[in-house]
């Protein structure tokens, strides 16, 4: 069986993939420094330990397994720390990410499929997004991931290492058996937050800033499930391995919920309040981020089926009772 190199499989999209690429008759080779992953979501195919700045690490990698492909989850992911602490996200997500593609390139394995961001467009004055939008990050997150598509670029042409990169919008829900979910430490995800207050693993929500040109003043995202999204990547595997060539595919679902709507359906959902109060902005936070995914549709065949705003807070709910993890 072909084996897949999973960097970043021990988190919470990554585990997801190693399931989906499971279930699809591969083998995922995850690869992770647990630093913000957890060795019990590995649970689909071999754990390797390590860190993307250690070469000589990846190389044994690359030689044990002889992957076919590289999906390349493994970044730090939070807007707001990225604002205070840029130095880290372009040290892991820039320095970490070239120091993999080399050793894939060097290693012979020239296919990656590259979890990137919508935060690589920035703030654009409410425009429904494509893929060929201008990309302006505000954040240093942001940022470091439009880096690693151009150093993808640049190696696509020295090294003929091709690249399907998925910008990806806000990712929510959990697999729907609970065999993995969304758990981060610490949590800044709205969903994941706001169930902690539902059930009073914390007291409140603080809504960051109500003041955003938007109807109900908060900002508005497009929420993704985890499984449609994963199921895209599975797909982008296959067009690297049918030989169709590097390709950028946003993934969202072209419609827009504001904070306080996430809130709504999640207590229309769990018939529970969500403790909350109004507070100030966030930094680096845009106002709107939506995209639709014609491109990903029409080209990969790419169908959400679970990516409804219910599914999602149903899932990620049945989840947050029952799945967590401990180190
Ligand atoms: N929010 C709150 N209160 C909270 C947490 C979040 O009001 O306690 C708001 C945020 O301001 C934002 C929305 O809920 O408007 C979603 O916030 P998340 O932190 O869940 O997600 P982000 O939109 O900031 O970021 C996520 C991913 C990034 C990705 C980005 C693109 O974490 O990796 O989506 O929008 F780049």
């Amino acid at each position: 069986m072909n084996s897949v190199l999973v960097t970043g499989g021990a988190g919470y999209i990554g585990s997801h993939a190693c399931k989906a690429l499971r279930n699809a008759g591969y083998v995922p080779v995850t690869y992770d420094n647990l630093v913000t992953g957890w060795q019990e979501a590995v649970k689909f195919g071999p754990f390797e330990h390590g860190d993307l700045s250690d070469r000589a690490r990846l190389d044994a990698v690359f030689k044990r397994y002889e992957p076919v492909a590289v999906m390349h989850f493994a970044a730090l992911s939070q807007v707001g720390e990225s604002m205070a602490d840029p130095g880290r996200y372009w040290r892991n997500n820039v320095g970490g990410s070239l120091t993999l593609i080399e050793a894939a390139a060097a290693a012979g394995c020239l296919d990656i499929v590259f979890s990137s961001t919508c935060a690589t467009y920035g703030d654009q004055d409410n425009i429904v997004l494509d893929e060929e939008s201008p990309q302006y990050p505000i954040n240093a997150y942001g940022a470091s991931k439009r880096a690693v598509e151009n150093i993808l670029t640049d190696f696509e042409t020295a090294h003929g290492l091709r690249h399907v990169i998925f910008r990806y919008f806000n990712v929510a829900g959990a697999d729907p058996m609970g065999e993995v979910g969304e758990f981060h430490q610490p949590e800044t995800h709205l969903v994941p937050l706001m169930l902690d207050a539902i059930d009073g693993k914390r007291d409140e929500l603080t809504i960051f800033g109500t003041d955003y040109d938007t109807p109900d003043g908060t900002c508005i995202r497009d929420y993704v499930h985890v499984c449609d999204l994963v199921d895209a990547h599975v797909l982008g595997l296959k067009w690297l391995l049918d030989g169709r060539g590097s390709r950028v595919f946003n993934l969202g679902t072209g419609t827009g919920f504001s904070v306080r709507d996430v809130l709504a359906h999640a207590r229309e959902i769990t018939n529970l309040e969500v403790p909350h109060r109004d507070g100030p902005r966030r930094p680096g936070d845009c106002t709107k981020l939506v995209s639709g995914s014609t491109r990903a549709q029409a080209e990969l065949g790419w169908s959400p089926h679970r990516s409804t705003l219910r599914d999602m807070i149903t899932d990620a709910w049945r989840w947050h009772q029952t799945g967590h993890y401990s180190r």
